[in-house]
């Protein structure tokens, strides 16, 4: 069985998780603490390459108490930056998802940092979110937060591989058409496939002036 999926973002009031310069502080303090009380819940947290690139996350527990999940980066060309904190710090383990396109040097100078790396076997860049559940699953993962950036959660939402979508919508309005939005890709090919979608369960808690809103599809 797949893990049980937990889409989550925080974004402005007009759907975008990142300015075009890269600015995505859009959590308030309760919002925090709200993500990282969910990150102590599941077994591992979950982000594509550009966010790693752009923010340098960590991942780990902080405005929350409990412990740390895996944190694991899909990335199907190996772009991390080898300085990245996902690579160099270890209060958590770090997991890289890529295909057989990766550079086995890099593959090996990672490995040699501590970090794992996985070759998934596929054709081309694009790993399915099918087959990194299976991998995670195998791993024994059975809860996964999916923190972004819009590519990836679009990976998941395409494949149906979601079981809770939240988001919180925090009071700015970015603008701009190239802004990161929420969910990116090239979106479904006809109407029919995202009415097909549509999100139930809801339930809406408010915190100052952000919405929070989760959406589960169980
Ligand atoms: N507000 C929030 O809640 C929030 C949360 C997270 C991130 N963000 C923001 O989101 C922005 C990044 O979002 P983004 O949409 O540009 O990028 P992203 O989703 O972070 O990363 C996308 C990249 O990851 C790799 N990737 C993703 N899915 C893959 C798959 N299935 N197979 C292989 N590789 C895969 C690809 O790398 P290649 O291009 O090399 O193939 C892809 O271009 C950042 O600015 C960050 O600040 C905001």
């Amino acid at each position: 069985m797949r893990p049980y999926v937990i889409i989550y973002v925080t974004a402005s009031v007009d759907g975008k998780i990142a300015s075009v310069s890269g600015y995505s502080r859009f959590s308030c303090e309760y919002d925090l603490r709200r993500l990282h009380g969910l990150r102590a819940l599941v077994d591992a947290v979950l982000v594509g390459v550009n966010t790693v690139v752009r923010d340098d996350p960590l991942l780990t527990v902080r405005y929350a108490s409990g412990r740390n999940p895996l944190r694991v980066v899909v990335d199907g060309r190996l772009r991390i930056p080898e300085n990245s904190r996902l690579v160099n710090d270890k209060t958590s383990k770090t997991l890289i998802l890529t295909s057989r396109h990766a550079p086995p040097d890099k593959i090996n100078s990672l490995l040699s940092k501590g970090v794992e790396v996985v070759v998934l076997d596929v054709v081309g860049y694009e790993l399915p979110m099918s087959k990194v559940l299976l991998e995670l699953s195998l791993r024994g993962v059975k809860s996964l937060l999916v923190e972004g950036g819009g590519e990836t959660i679009w990976g998941f939402v395409k494949e149906h591989l979601f079981d809770e979508f939240r988001i919180t919508i925090s009071p700015y309005i970015v603008g701009g058409r190239d802004a990161v939005t929420v969910v990116g890709g090239n979106g479904f090919n006809t109407d029919l496939e995202f009415v097909k979608l549509i999100l139930r369960d809801v339930t809406v808690c408010e915190c100052g002036s952000e919405v929070h809103i989760t959406y589960s599809r169980r």
